[in-house]
Order: structure tokens, then sequence, then C-alpha cells
């Protein structure tokens, strides 16, 4: 096990109907809330009017910026820093998905330190402006996937350049995470499904990319992954299973807030190969991940084979003890378990072909590869390595096309 330094800041406020607690909560921060949220969309609109009447009901005043899109754009997040410095607002409350959250993020910070939000994201070997501070946030999570109510990442798009990039601060990790199951019950089944793959992929990434054993985490690991695998199967099957929704949104905080990697040292390939995907194509983050999950699963499987193999024991029930015949069987098993939860998906079910990926490929390569010119992950990963990836996502139809 590795040296580790871990903190989980972020009060965590869990159970069904604690959304009208919110008020309460904001004023300790301040009077006046800026409430970012996604852009207006009758079904969910009840989430807003509870927030913003908790809120009132407290007597905080607020001002509404409801224009965050999924992958939220360095455009929206420099406008809605330009809304909050304008409103006089002293905290921001964040009401959605791991898209509203992150937007959130930049905003308070980025309002905070100056400049655009684009200027402090990791662009390969060029030096990141550094937050200088934040806003205090409050998160309201409606979807269980991104994490992003108790950590310090926020993902965005510069649609100019279709380049998809992260910063990291400890100034804006929230304050409060309010995660109330009955807000997130209604999430329709496919987006659940999506959010549901993104959290599985948040608890491989480390455990898969990292040689370091560490018992403790693994096993913390596998234990979320076994509890997500088992109530996404229910919640898909009745949306309204409130104990279900919780138990995946409370995965869903824990499973990306450094818990599943205390003790090994990792990184995140699958998400900076899937981040160039969703910024070419309109698909959600969770959906890009189920795509590229499969073929990154097979192309690697002999990178780190005890790693891969004691994955596929332990969650999937492979018993070939050979490392090497136990580390292909992952990529089938999680074929197996995404086709049982109707979520097996490749780029050409999505209508997606070959066009951008030797672009999309470059630019992975050009945003995180190090100084060798390849990005850390299992293996130091090449651009023909992400061509194989992306290749092998394509599907049986398209790649007999291709
Ligand atoms: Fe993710």
């Amino acid at each position: 096990m590795q040296p580790f330094e871990w903190s989980l800041p972020t009060k965590m406020m869990f159970g069904p109907g604690r959304i009208g607690e919110l008020g309460k909560i904001a004023k300790g921060f301040g009077d006046k809330a800026f409430v970012v949220t996604f852009e207006p969309i009758p079904a969910a609109n009840w989430i807003i009017e509870k927030a913003l009447a908790s809120l009132h009901a407290a007597g905080v005043e607020t001002v509404l910026f409801d224009k965050v899109e999924p992958n939220p754009s360095v455009k929206t997040c420099d406008a809605g820093t330009a809304a909050f410095k304008a409103s006089g607002a002293q905290l921001v409350v964040a009401v959605g998905g791991g898209s509203v959250i992150d937007a959130a993020k930049y905003i308070s910070s980025v309002a905070h330190s100056g400049g655009s939000a684009w200027d402090y994201v990791v662009l390969n070997t060029r030096k990141p402006r550094e937050y200088t501070g934040a806003y205090p946030i409050i998160a309201v999570p409606t979807v269980s996937a991104a994490g992003s109510e108790v950590n310090a990442g926020g993902v965005i798009t510069n649609t100019e350049t279709k380049m998809k990039s992260f910063s990291r601060s400890p100034y804006r990790i929230p304050k409060v995470a309010i995660i109330d199951p009955e807000l997130i019950a209604s999430v329709p089944v496919a987006t659940t499904g999506d959010g549901g793959v993104d959290i599985f992929c948040h608890l491989i990434e480390h455990y898969l990319s990292s040689k370091d054993e560490s018992e403790i985490a693994d096993r913390l690991t596998e234990g979320m992954i076994l509890a997500l695998m088992e109530y996404l199967a229910r919640v898909l099957k009745d949306p309204k299973d409130i104990e279900a929704r919780g138990q995946i949104a409370v995965c869903a905080a824990l499973g990306w807030s450094g818990l599943q990697a205390l003790g090994r040292l990792g990184t995140i390939p699958i998400h900076f190969i899937e981040h160039q995907l969703s910024a070419y194509y309109p698909l959600s983050h969770g959906r890009g991940m189920t795509i590229i999950l499969p073929a990154y699963l097979a192309h690697f499987a002999d990178a780190l084979p005890h790693r891969w193999a004691k994955l596929a024991r332990r969650v999937f029930n492979v018993r070939d003890e050979d490392d090497a015949k136990a580390a292909r069987l992952l990529a089938p098993s999680v074929i197996t378990w995404l086709k049982s939860i109707g979520m097996y998906t490749t780029l050409g079910d999505a209508g997606i072909g070959m066009e951008n990926f030797d672009r999309m490929a470059d630019d992975v390569i050009t945003m995180y590869a190090g100084p060798d010119g390849k990005v850390p992950g299992a293996r130091p990963m090449t651009k023909d390595d992400i061509l194989a990836v992306l290749a092998g996502s394509l599907g049986p139809a398209r790649k007999a096309a291709a």
C-alpha cells in the first residue's frame, strides 16, 4: 500500500425528503444564493421549485441560473461566472447532475479567482492558472453518477476546439451535499443506466490502473461494485424503488471520493478516452463510458493481468486460476453484465463511425500524455492503443464494414 492522504470535507446529508433542509443549511453561508441548474425540463421543474421553496422559506434570496447543458461548455461556465458576480450572491447552490455541479464549481471558483474557466484545466504541459479560492457550494445531486457532490474535480468542454478537460481544487469541494433519493427517483431509466455504468467505471479506474496492491481499497471497491450491480438491476426494474435509489446515490458519492483509491496510485485512462468521444458527439458521459469500457478492458487485459484477474474473480466469479486467462475473461464478463441490464452499446449503435478517430486520439495524447508522449495507465497508453480501443468499440457491424 502506498502512503496516502484522504479527507471527505463535504458534510453528506442523506435521506428521503431532506431537500426540505436546503434553506436552513444555505442560510448558514449567506442570505443570497446563486442557484445553478439544468436547462428547463418540464418533468423536472418540481425539483427546482422544491429547492427554491426551501431557500425562500428560510429567508434566502435566490438568483436562478438555469442554463447548464449536458457536458457543460466553457461559454456557459463563463456566463455563469459573470452572472454570479453581478448577482451579489454569497454562495452557490447546485441542483442537478454532474454537469450542473461541475459548472457550479467553475462558477464559484473562477468568480473568486478571475479569468476564464478554461485557464484552469489540465492541458498537456501547460501550467494551468491556480485558483485562489471559491465561494461556498451546496450540492444537491439529482442524478447518481459523477460523485461531483463530494469531490474537487470538474470537467468542462471547449466547444471551439472540441476538447474536454478538467481541473481539481480543494477550494471548491462542496461544503454540504444533500442526497435525497426522492429527487433522484424521477430520473429516466436510460439516464439511470448511463449513470450506473459511469459509477462502475469510477470504481474500476484506479483498481485497474495501478499495479500497487491495497487490499483495503480493493475490498471497499469490490463491495461498492457488488452493491451497485445489485441495486442498479433493482432500480432499472422499478425506478421508484427509493431504497435502491439511495444505495446507488451513496455509492456514486463514495465511489469517486478517493475512498476507492486509498493506498494505490493510479489514473483514469478510460475517462481520458471517453472525454474526447463526448466532446465530438452529443453523447452523455455515462453512455460514452458504456461504449468505451468493454474494448478498453479487452485491449489492456495483458497490461496488469493480476489486477484484471482479481476483479474478474472477486466480482464476476471467474474461476480460472491462471491470471492471464482470468484477465481476458473480464471484458466478456462485463459485456454479459451490461447486456443483462440492457446497457450494452457500441459506437455503431450510436451511429458513430471512424471519421474522427485520428483527431480524438491525437487530442487524448495532446491533453493527457506525459513527456514521453504516452498517457499514464495500466501501461503507458499510446495513440495506437487509443485507436485500437476506439476501433474495438465500433461493434460487429461497423467493424465488418471498416
Ligand atoms: Fe465519470
